[in-house]
């Protein structure tokens, strides 16, 4: 062979591949473009570090035939597989490309996922799936359906093992949504995507409702009212920042710990505002958000479901460098006190971080459940049992903070000694109890206070009698009496005493007995 000319394979090579990064044709990436959406590519160039990273698959194609898909068919199938590296950890890429047959999901276009899924999973990373598609691909019937079936059985494998970041960057609609749902996080980009089980034509159609996409299934919407999406993003750009910031976060598998960052911040500081932020009066909110942003390491706070459930407080930050999970009650919606919405959001947060080797900081300040009948209706009762479960199950370093109000079975469910937690903190401002020291004393002393009739000496008795149960039982030192609470400090210790606690369970393991062997539990789902 002659040095110096490369042989035709190599050029066709070269040929096919610019062709296969066509997807659909220049025209629909023109479309793709002026929707202020990127092409599957260019979203993985700006996931990957320096832009590169291995595709493979590059020349699957669809095996369908019926109505002309054997001529309709491209190179890659209309999704893209990859994998690269994101802060310098390897990461699966999967990107859906809307510009063949709108991104929608055929037996091949499945098989891709599947395979890229299993590679995260058997080399341990974690897994970024880019969602644009129009669903299941209709000229393929069931042998969409089997591929969609597939990708969601490879998701539940894939739970607990390695992190899974759903982006709807695009439709996602039908069925299709339950990917998403299996995964871990879901970032949704404002105004470019939504989800939904059946879109808008159909709400007409079956219940006479009129409704936009995005009322039904747009980016806010799932952030704030449904719960589905944790992050949103203003586009497909920003979308992909929230994916790196994340993944900063996480370790890359369930046997990883996460990264450890620096960030300089004396991990043994002292809080003195802290000494002055919780109220005198009981009924008197402030800012949770405050407390934690104080005690972590300095810029570190990423709150999670920020919008969704405001009574809680969800997120990740450091702790001298460490990841650690952070969950909070917050006064300033409903008191603080917990209902289906924030169990939810807790419980399912608290399992993420148990499954990740990440440990759970507890800020407590919550007056109990949320009591009447729209929430006992839909189920406080089986949702509230999940934030137990959740913390009973974790056996990674569990840390919590008794900020003011804990009562009741909330007390309980947030983090308590009695379902494991590792170190339990009171503030002096700490009320533990079974409910309120007013609700107590009326239902202590209700006899006594119904005897008296005038209602001014009725209140002042009242109030006297509050005081006293109170004092003798609210305050943190009955329960560190009993070591429920094991240790009451000021508050402006609280960083330099999670950082000490949170160094010494690092070595944590699980010691307590887990009861007989099991298949697995019935989480209160
Ligand atoms: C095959 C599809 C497709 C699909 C879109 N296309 N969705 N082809 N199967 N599901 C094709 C279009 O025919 C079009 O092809 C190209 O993609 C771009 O679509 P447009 O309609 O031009 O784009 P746009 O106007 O942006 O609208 C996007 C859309 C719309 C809203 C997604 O295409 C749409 O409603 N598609 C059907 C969605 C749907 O009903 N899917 C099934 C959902 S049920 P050409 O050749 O014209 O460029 C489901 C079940 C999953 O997914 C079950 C899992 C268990």
């Amino acid at each position: 062979m002659e040095s110096g000319v490369v042989r035709k394979e190599i050029l066709e090579l070269k040929q096919l591949i610019e062709k296969a990064k066509l997807g659909g044709g220049s025209e629909a990436i023109a479309k793709q473009h002026s929707q202020g959406k990127l092409t599957a590519r260019e979203r993985l160039e700006l996931l990957f570090d320096n832009g590169e990273y291995i595709e493979f698959d590059m020349f699957v194609t669809t095996r369908a035939t019926e109505f002309d898909m054997d001529k309709r068919k491209v190179p890659g199938d209309g999704v893209v597989t990859a994998f690269g590296r994101v802060d310098g950890r390897w990461v699966v890429g999967i990107a859906q490309d809307f510009t063949f047959m709108g991104g929608s999901v055929g037996e091949m276009h499945a098989a891709k996922i599947v395979k890229a899924m299993q590679y995260a999973l058997s080399t341990g990373v974690p897994v970024v799936f880019l969602n644009d598609s129009g669903g299941a691909r209709i000229q393929e019937g069931v042998d969409s359906l089997k591929g969609y079936g597939d990708i969601f059985y490879m998701n539940v494998v894939a739970s607990g093992v390695i992190p899974q970041i759903a982006v709807i960057m695009g439709p996602c609609a039908g069925g299709a949504v339950y990917s998403p749902a299996l995964m871990d996080f879901v970032i949704m980009v404002e105004k470019t995507s939504y989800m939904f089980i059946t879109g808008p034509k159909v709400v007409k159609a079956a219940l006479g409702e009129d409704v936009t996409e995005e009322e039904l299934g747009g980016a806010r919407v799932h952030a704030s009212r449904s719960g589905v999406a944790h992050f949103i993003a203003s586009n497909d750009r920003e979308a992909i920042e929230i994916v790196k910031k994340l993944l900063s976060y996480l370790p890359s598998n369930n046997m990883d710990i996460p990264p450890r960052v620096d960030v300089g911040d004396d991990p043994y500081r002292l809080v003195p505002e802290l000494d002055s932020i919780v109220p005198e009066d009981p009924k008197k909110p402030y800012d949770m958000y405050q407390i934690i942003e104080s005690v972590i390491d300095k810029g570190t706070f990423f709150e999670v479901q920020k919008d969704f459930a405001k009574n809680a407080i969800i997120g990740f930050a450091r702790l001298n460098g460490y990841t650690v999970c952070i969950v909070a009650n917050n006064p300033q919606y409903y008191m603080g006190a917990l209902d289906i919405d924030s169990s939810d959001k807790i419980s399912r947060f608290v399992r993420f971080c148990d499954a990740f080797n990440i440990p759970i900081i507890t800020f407590v300040d919550t007056p109990g459940f949320v009591p009447g009948t729209y929430q006992e209706h839909r189920g406080i009762i089986r949702h509230g049992a999940k934030i137990i479960y959740a913390y009973s199950e974790a056996v990674v370093p569990k840390l919590t903070v008794i900020v003011r109000k804990a009562y009741g079975g909330a007390y309980i469910a947030m983090g308590s000694k009695h379902l494991g937690a590792d170190l339990v903190i009171a503030w002096p401002t700490a009320e533990i109890a079974v409910m309120g020291p007013e609700a107590a004393a009326e239902v202590i002393w209700r006899k006594k206070l119904e005897s008296i009739q005038d209602p001014a000496e009725r209140e002042a008795l009242l109030k006297k009698l509050a005081e006293e149960y109170k004092e003798k039982l609210t305050k943190p030192y009955f329960a560190a009496s009993r070591g429920y609470v094991d240790m009451i400090i000021e508050p402006n210790q609280t960083r330099a005493i999670l950082t000490k606690a949170l160094e010494f369970l690092l070595t944590k393991r699980e010691i307590r007995v887990r009861g007989p062997p099991k298949k697995h539990g019935v989480m209160p789902v």
